[in-house]
């Protein structure tokens, strides 16, 4: 039997999102952060370019808000995209505080002290960063502060299985009161009771099978909110990162958007460049541009990557700004002082997700969701590089002032019932999971990859129907390990993403389909949302 836990606030995640959040809330409240593996490990911790603010005099809060619009192709909230943009500068003045050390410039050079690189579809320099670790730099400093703090119970190598909520222990209205969660070392699912809970679960990426992200992005947060009665918003907007690695032996290793910004080439194998001719702003037009000329040209000329180029540039120029990019390449044998990157674009970022609202209330009472989890309204059809990290933390700020308001109003959570496995069994066939596993990333990468088709979004379903089938039949008969939780939430999120793919009658931002090649602005310039069959409206008021 497992044990019972009671926090004031639980915080499933310990990214960006996750751990900004604990820190930022005053030290007398309890706080119990859960992370699936180390608390590191996570996107968060890979992030390379950086983090977009307006921190120069040449730049504009319009301006930030006018890039992030055009990229989101029209499906931005501006509200919450101006929200985000304006709370920028002080979320990095917090990081500094914090102790995070960013790539430094003369003042002479930049007006902020800081060197500011350039991303895809920004219009200034704005991209704070620390050389090309950004994220190691945010992640590790925000664990050190962490581990400090009294009030903060870390759980590492602890996976959420499924929320609680109060509807399903049979009061309205319907009110999230804390967590099943599998310790992973002594395999019992424990219950977590609080207050407040925060899903800072990170993306869905590994629904692909080939991903910038690490092994962890299998969409726990959605789907445990979807299975709870939250609504989901524009999963069809997955972004495919344009340049990874392309290596037998490199896995998922992306070479930074920024390498393009300090003027980086894309060539085909006879070094010829092929981006301006596909768009006015060449390699630095948004990333749904670039994946997709790059798939083109893939397709086209029947070759297995295209190659980027920064050769021109000096040797010590290429190492003072992308150490890790250098470093790690070296290890498979490329210089990237001397020759060209062999790159493939792959599943990068989730832009939709939970729907929240600006505080990050989900549709559940005590039910908050932040970062790429979340859907807030900020990236629309596709998110401009650099803008994921500043929500991560605007929306952490923003949930620790609402959950401060919301904690002087909610009573202790009462205890929930103990997790029952009375009648399930060890599994005798682990290859069910690794199989179905496999199955669904190969036909999602196939079917409802950056280039995508009715018939193709059809054809995905129907496996997808037998995965689903197969796998709740597993669930509900054996006992839960960390395979089988995640590939049962990966199903879930790939059912998502197809059902939105196949609401979506048009072509738009990441989103396009050779039977819709168009944007139809007149009856399709909206998010999709996905509403359960247990949604009850307005049980967060
Ligand atoms: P994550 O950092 O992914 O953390 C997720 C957390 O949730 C982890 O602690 C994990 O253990 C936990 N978790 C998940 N499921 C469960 C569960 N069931 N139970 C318990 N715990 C769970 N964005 C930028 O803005 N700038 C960049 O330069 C940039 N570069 C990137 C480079 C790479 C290679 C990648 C992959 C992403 C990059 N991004 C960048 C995107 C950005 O890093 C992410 O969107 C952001 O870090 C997400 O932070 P998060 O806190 O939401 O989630
Ligand atoms: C990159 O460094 O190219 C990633 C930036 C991002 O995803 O925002």
């Amino acid at each position: 039997m497992g044990n019972n836990y009671l926090h004031d606030v639980l915080i499933i995640g310990s990214g960006a999102a996750g751990l900004s959040l604990a820190l930022r809330l005053p030290s007398e409240i309890r706080i119990a952060v859960i992370a699936k593996r180390s608390l590191r490990e996570g996107n968060t911790l890979y992030a390379q370019g950086g983090i977009s603010a307006v921190l120069d005099k040449q730049d504009s809060t319009e301006a930030h808000v006018a890039d992030t619009l055009a990229a989101g192709a029209g499906l931005c909230d501006e509200a919450v995209v101006r929200l985000v943009v304006e709370n920028g500068p002080q979320n990095i003045h917090w990081l500094l505080q914090e102790g995070v050390e960013f790539t430094r410039e003369d003042e002479a050079a930049s007006s902020s002290g800081f060197h500011l690189t350039r991303e895809g579809g920004h219009s200034h320099r704005r991209v704070i960063h620390a050389a090309d670790s950004t994220g190691y730099s945010v992640e590790t400093t925000l664990e050190a502060q962490a581990r400090s703090r009294k009030n903060i119970s870390l759980f590492e190598h602890h996976i959420a299985v499924d929320l609680i909520t109060s509807s399903k222990q049979g009061s309205s209205p319907n009110r999230c009161t804390g967590a099943y969660i599998l310790d992973l070392e002594t395999e019992l699912v424990n219950t977590f009771n609080a207050r407040i809970v925060v899903l800072a679960t990170g993306g869905a990426s590994k629904v692909y099978l080939y991903t910038s992200n690490p092994d962890l992005s299998t969409g726990d947060g959605i789907a445990m909110a979807w299975r709870a009665g939250c609504r989901i918003a524009n999963m069809e907007f997955i972004q495919f990162h344009p340049t990874c690695l392309y290596h037998p032996k490199a896995k998922s290793f992306l070479i930074t958007e920024a390498l393009r910004g300090e003027g980086a080439y894309l060539k085909r194998p006879d070094g010829s460049r092929f981006m301006p001719d596909f768009d006015s702003r060449a390699e630095l037009a948004p990333r749904d541009i670039v994946a997709r000329a790059i798939d083109h040209e893939m397709k086209r000329l029947g070759i297995e990557c295209v190659y980027l180029d920064i050769t021109h540039k000096s040797a010590d120029f290429i190492k003072e700004h992308f150490p890790a990019v250098h470093s790690h390449c070296l290890k498979f044998g490329i210089d990237i002082t001397c020759e060209p990157i062999p790159v493939v674009p792959a599943a990068h970022y989730t832009c939709g997700g939970v729907i929240t609202d600006q505080r990050a209330q989900t549709d559940i009472k005590g039910l908050y969701a932040i970062g790429e989890t979340a859907y807030t309204g900020l990236h629309g059809a596709n998110r401009m590089a650099s803008n994921s990290l500043l929500e991560c933390l605007v929306f952490g700020e923003l949930a620790c002032q609402d959950i401060q308001r919301e904690l002087t109003k909610i009573p202790a959570a009462p205890a929930a019932a103990k997790w029952d496995e009375s009648r399930v069994t060890d599994s005798d066939e682990e290859v069910v999971v690794s199989h179905n596993w496999e199955e669904l990333r190969h036909f999602m990468w196939d079917y409802v990859g950056i280039v995508r088709s009715n018939k193709r979004l059809e054809r995905a379903k129907r496996r997808l129907n037998l995965l689903r089938h197969e796998i709740r039949w597993y669930y509900g008969n054996f006992r839960v390990t960390n395979d089988l939780l995640e590939l049962r939430n990966l199903v879930d999120v790939a059912d998502l993403i197809i059902r939105s793919a196949q609401r979506r009658r048009e072509s738009r931002g990441l989103h396009y389909t050779i039977d819709f090649p168009q944007t139809d602005d007149k009856t399709q310039k909206k998010p999709t949302i996905l509403i359960p069959d247990n949604y009850s409206p307005g049980s967060s008021e």
